[in-house]
């Protein structure tokens, strides 16, 4: 089996001292496959114990069958050995067939754990965590486990039977050669290790160094590269540090042949070295103790099979780090507490009117600073709030307390009176439709991303929805009307026509209670009409809760408020807060004010 050449990661030695792992809970995971492991590990040492058959096979025929012409034992020996071979590789394939299956659905459980795990993790995770981690994790960790972790072991389980088996063989052929080996193999594995690791220490450095050179080429013959470096006048600083890189290059690719030649040179040195040792300790008179040539050449060849093994046990512990780190990084997103979730004894609306009441509520992102504070508001079933305030002043925030992306630090959110925390989240998205201001489209079919919203809804209720939403005319004229593929390898949707899809969505959802994100980016008047239209389809005869970016929106609105800094200032109708020349009759009254007013 090829030896990997794992060098303990500093980033592994990290991850395993901030979050370490216990060997018990990842055995844990291969409990459920106890007979195959257990199966995997005896083939393994069956495997090893026949392959030692060989060497006394090989004596038999120099010493015995060879000198005395015995034809039927030279028969026997010569067929007995390739049915050693034939049976050592045979069990090598089921042991990799049995080990390799153990190995993925292990790697499938966890898979799909940290996948359904994250699902359930809050917003604020997501916002938390760099953007391509998630997706490396899920990837490329939970992959390289199974072959890391199937190698690790078993190159463990084969070499140290492997190593004791042989040891033992030795023995038994002669214990004077045996003695010999103790004395000149740990001088010569711990040769050739200094070695090897002395290569892979200049080999990572060249690569190390290679990747600085691919990205100083990267960024400085680019488009964008070359041009803020003419804009910048750095050509030359840019040239320079390029030149000293590939200088260092220069170094390091000698260095890194050589150690390659050294390397080999070593191996041959000890593969040659040793056994002429062993002829000379067998030829000596005073230490021969009457051998056979037999005996003699089985024993050079075990020894020779000893050096390998003996050279990847030493390898272990680097890779037991790699394994565990891994292990590690995954074991510390499915700990990861699930903030939002279900109550323990959900309670339900039954028939909702859908009246949504906020009591003394305060939020706060980052548990110091209050993104909201004290605020108080009732919008009664089936009318219509708008949120309006200068930007950052809370009003994302407090939509997203409605429908749980993020749960009040204190106070509460009520729907006709019930905890919204105390509803399952299943019936909370039954009962909040949400459309916000970036709508996500799936890479699938504009019918397939319709019914993502309700998976039993048939093409004329979707079709129905898309009606009136305003979009069915666009999505007929498309090449494959509702069978076009969207996303980055398809249809791209205008904004506006997105949001309008956002709403058929909803509108297939049929929600009680509405919390709407209006767009902030201008759309033209035939455009602004439908999605106009469209908005006040879906906010026919629910609960609504908008995010005002649109003067008409605010001026229909059942009610205003005003928000500033995290607190309602003000709230009432469009015509009571211009008449009791507020805050809002300010904004809405001065140009400065517009941005925070729509207009
Ligand atoms: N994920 C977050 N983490 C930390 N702070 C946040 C986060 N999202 C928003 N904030 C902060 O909370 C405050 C309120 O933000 P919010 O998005 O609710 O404002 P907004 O009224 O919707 O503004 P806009 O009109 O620009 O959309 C701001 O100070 C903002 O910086
Ligand atoms: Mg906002």
């Amino acid at each position: 089996m090829p030896r990997p050449e794992t060098r303990p990661n500093p980033a592994d030695t990290t991850q395993l001292q901030r979050s370490p792992v216990s060997l018990r809970r990842v055995l844990a995971l291969f409990a459920p496959y106890r007979p195959q492991v257990g199966t995997v590990v005896a083939l393994i040492v069956v495997s090893s114990v026949v392959a030692l058959a060989t060497p006394f096979l090989v004596r038999t025929v120099i010493d015995d069958a060879i000198p005395q012409q015995d034809v039927a034992l030279l028969a026997w020996c010569v067929a007995a050995m390739v049915a050693v071979a034939a049976t050592t590789a045979l069990l090598g394939v089921v042991q990799t067939w049995l080990s390799t299956t153990v190995g993925q659905r292990v790697m499938h459980g966890l898979r799909t754990a940290v996948f359904s795990h994250l699902q359930r993790q809050s917003l604020g995770f997501f916002t938390r965590t760099r953007g391509g981690e998630v997706q490396s994790r899920l990837t490329n960790d939970i992959g390289s486990m199974q072959s890391v972790v199937t190698t690790t072991a078993t190159s463990l389980a084969s070499n140290a039977t492997t190593v004791a088996g042989t040891a033992v063989a030795m023995a038994a052929l002669s214990w004077r050669l045996s003695l010999l080996s103790l004395v000149v193999l740990p001088p010569a594995v711990w040769l050739t290790r200094k070695v090897a690791l002395m290569r892979r220490e200049v080999t990572a450095q060249r690569q190390a160094r290679m990747a600085d050179m691919q990205t100083q080429v990267e960024e400085g013959l680019s488009i964008s590269g070359v041009q803020l470096g003419k804009t910048l006048g750095t050509g030359p600083a840019q040239s320079a540090r390029f030149a000293a890189t590939s200088q260092e290059l220069v170094g390091l690719e000698v260095r890194s042949q050589l150690a390659g030649r050294w390397r080999m040179a070593s191996m041959s040195i000890v593969f040659a070295g040793i056994p002429a040792l062993i002829y000379l300790f067998a030829g000596l008179p005073a230490t021969s103790g009457g051998m056979t040539i037999g005996t003699l050449v089985a024993f050079t060849a075990l020894q020779g099979t000893l050096f390998r093994p003996l050279m990847g046990l030493l390898d272990v512990g680097g890779q037991l780090i790699t394994s565990m780190a891994l292990f590690s990084r995954v074991f510390e997103y499915l700990d990861l507490p699930v903030d939002i979730d279900d109550p323990a004894r959900p309670r339900t609306l039954g028939a909702a009117s859908g009246e949504v009441r906020l009591e003394h509520v305060g939020f706060s992102y980052d548990g110091d600073r209050p993104a909201l504070a004290d605020v108080d508001l009732v919008v009664p079933a089936g009318s219509t709030l708008a949120l309006v305030g200068e930007t950052g002043s809370g009003k994302s925030t407090l939509a997203s307390l409605v429908s749980r992306l993020n749960d009040v630090t204190t106070g509460r959110v009520t729907i006709d009176g019930v905890d919204v925390r105390d509803l399952t989240l299943a019936e909370l998205a039954q009962v909040v439709g949400v459309v916000s201001q970036e709508t996500y489209l799936l890479h699938t079919t504009v019918r397939e991303n319709l019914r993502y919203a309700r998976p039993d809804a048939t093409d004329v209720e979707i079709e129905d929805a898309a009606r009136r939403a305003q979009v069915h005319d666009v999505l007929v004229a498309l090449p494959d009307g509702y069978d076009t593929m969207v996303g980055s390898r398809g249809h791209r949707f205008s904004g506006g026509e997105k949001q309008r899809l956002a709403i058929a969505r909803t509108l297939l959802r049929d929600p009680r209670v509405l919390v709407l994100d209006e767009a902030t980016s201008a759309l033209d008047n035939e455009t602004e009409r439908a999605v106009q239209a469209a908005l006040d389809e879906v906010a026919k005869g629910r609960t609504t809760i908008t995010i005002a970016h649109r003067l008409s929106t605010v001026r229909d609105a059942d009610s205003i408020a005003v928000l500033s800094h995290g607190r309602v200032v003000e709230q009432g109708t469009h015509d009571e807060l211009v008449a009791a020349g507020g805050r809002y009759a300010a904004l809405a009254g001065s140009p400065t004010g517009a941005a925070a007013v729509p207009a």
